[in-house]
């Protein structure tokens, strides 16, 4: 047996808050604890309470004061693009032209792809994410190195090999036919191995011509269970280049709809300048939209409306991402960040509570994993992350003012990063290798 008890600040989500003062919607334990057994939450307690059920020795992990949180969720990233974070270009086509077909090209080299995986993973762990939606390059080797790393280190991941078979370069271009092989090969391969879940994965309209599309509407008709993710409304340069590729549709959401994409397991990355007929038909299939605020800043894209979205009788789900490497930062804390300032500049409101609800729980929900991850509830898989607000010598001064958890939380999301982050449990097992407490 490899049981423990975690001890510490527990924090955790029951639904979605509806203000900063919604406290009936977490569960927040001053000298709480988890008692763990083979990777599984089986007691949520204060710390007397649930020690006292125990009568075997067992192992304290004593994180006194800092704050016990459910892993952070990342629902979309591109694996191969760690290395680019930071390229400098004036736009999402440029930066694609310039920097990332470049890159992805090197990810046929399965042993680039293996080393990679081991960096990526790491990082993710350093930045407190302990599952994500990835996008591998089109070499099945990407997906090879990405799960079987994954696998290896037990983590909750989906990934997907990219299709794509127009409008790229020719070493990063596949087949509708080989797209599908490839894709079906990795699909059995994959999915529901361990916790590796696969993501069929059309870059977007751009990359795929009509033929893809309809292979990629095989796919998920043959393989329900599986998730998709691809880009939608990004850029206006996009948005006309998509025009002009398809010209009979009525719009950019359209195009997918036609191909029956759309769907509650799939997740469209940025969604910034959907009409309300697009913002329409997302809700009424239930599809996802994936906001992506450090990228959408950094390749000068526009600002996610929320409320246009998620704010009105009939909600899109939404769901939050770093999309590194057009995302600048690894961290959910400073996704959240950001997401704060898009919706400040439009003269929206998001608190501290509803952003912890949104990298946790809210995540989860997203990818209808709520289960078993993005929670703290008994029987959850205990996928954990350790909080410091005084991570820094800055934070430990500004702290000495906060009254109050969602004052704290707020202190997290504006001043924190993956100093912030004290520990990680995969499956209850501590994972991160610099631990400052
Ligand atoms: N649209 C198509 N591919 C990409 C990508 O790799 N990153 C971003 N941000 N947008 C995309
Ligand atoms: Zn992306």
């Amino acid at each position: 047996m490899n049981n423990s008890i975690i001890r510490g600040r527990v924090l955790t989500f029951k639904r979605m808050p509806n203000s900063n003062f919604d406290t009936e919607s977490y569960t927040y334990i001053e000298d709480g604890a988890l008692f763990i057994e083979n990777g599984i939450i089986s007691k949520l307690g204060s710390f007397k309470e649930v020690k006292a059920t125990i009568s075997e020795k067992i192992t304290i992990y004593d994180h006194r004061p800092l704050l016990i949180v459910p892993g952070f969720i990342d629902t979309h990233l591109h694996f191969p693009q760690i290395q680019i974070i930071g390229s400098y270009a004036a736009n999402l086509l440029e930066w694609l032209n310039t920097y990332t077909y470049i890159e992805e090209q090197k990810y046929k080299e399965p042993l680039h792809g293996e080393f990679m995986a081991k960096e990526f993973f790491n990082t993710l762990i350093n930045y407190g994410t302990t599952t994500a939606a990835a996008f591998c390059t089109i070499h099945p080797e990407s997906v090879e190195a990405f799960f079987t790393e994954s696998h290896r280190r037990n983590m909750l991941m989906i990934g997907g090999k990219v299709m794509m078979d127009q409008n790229a370069p020719i070493k990063l271009l596949d087949t509708p036919k080989s797209g599908y092989d490839d894709t079906k090969m990795l699909i059995n391969k994959w999915h529901g191995v361990g916790r590796q879940y696969y993501a069929i994965s059309p870059r977007f309209a751009v990359t795929s011509t009509p033929l893809q599309l309809e292979m990629s509407q095989t796919l998920v008709n043959e393989h329900p269970d599986c998730y998709l993710q691809t880009h939608l409304s990004e850029n206006k340069d996009e948005l006309a280049l998509v025009k002009k590729l398809y010209p009979d549709y009525k719009d950019y959401t359209g195009i997918y709809e036609h191909y029956n994409l759309l769907g509650s397991r799939s997740l469209f990355g940025h969604c910034i300048h959907l009409s309300n007929r697009e913002v329409a038909v997302m809700s009424e299939t239930k599809s996802v939209a994936v906001f992506c605020p450090t990228s959408n800043l950094f390749l000068g894209s526009g600002l996610f409306d929320l409320q246009h979205l998620s704010k009105q009788k009939h909600p899109v789900r939404v769901a939050t991402a770093t999309d590194i490497g057009g995302g600048t930062n690894c961290s959910m804390l400073k996704t959240m960040d950001e997401a704060y300032k898009v919706l400040q500049l439009q003269g929206q409101r998001l608190s501290p509570i509803e952003s912890f609800y949104q990298i946790t729980l809210g995540n989860a929900c997203a990818l209808s994993l709520e289960n078993k991850i993005g929670t703290l509830a008994i029987e959850s898989d205990a996928d954990i992350t350790i909080l410091n607000s005084r991570a820094t010598p800055l934070m430990k001064i500004r702290m000495q003012t906060v009254k109050s958890l969602a004052e704290e939380l707020f202190i997290l999301q504006t001043m924190g990063d993956d100093r912030s982050i004290a520990q990680v449990y995969i499956k209850g097992k501590p994972s991160k290798k610099t631990s400052l407490a």
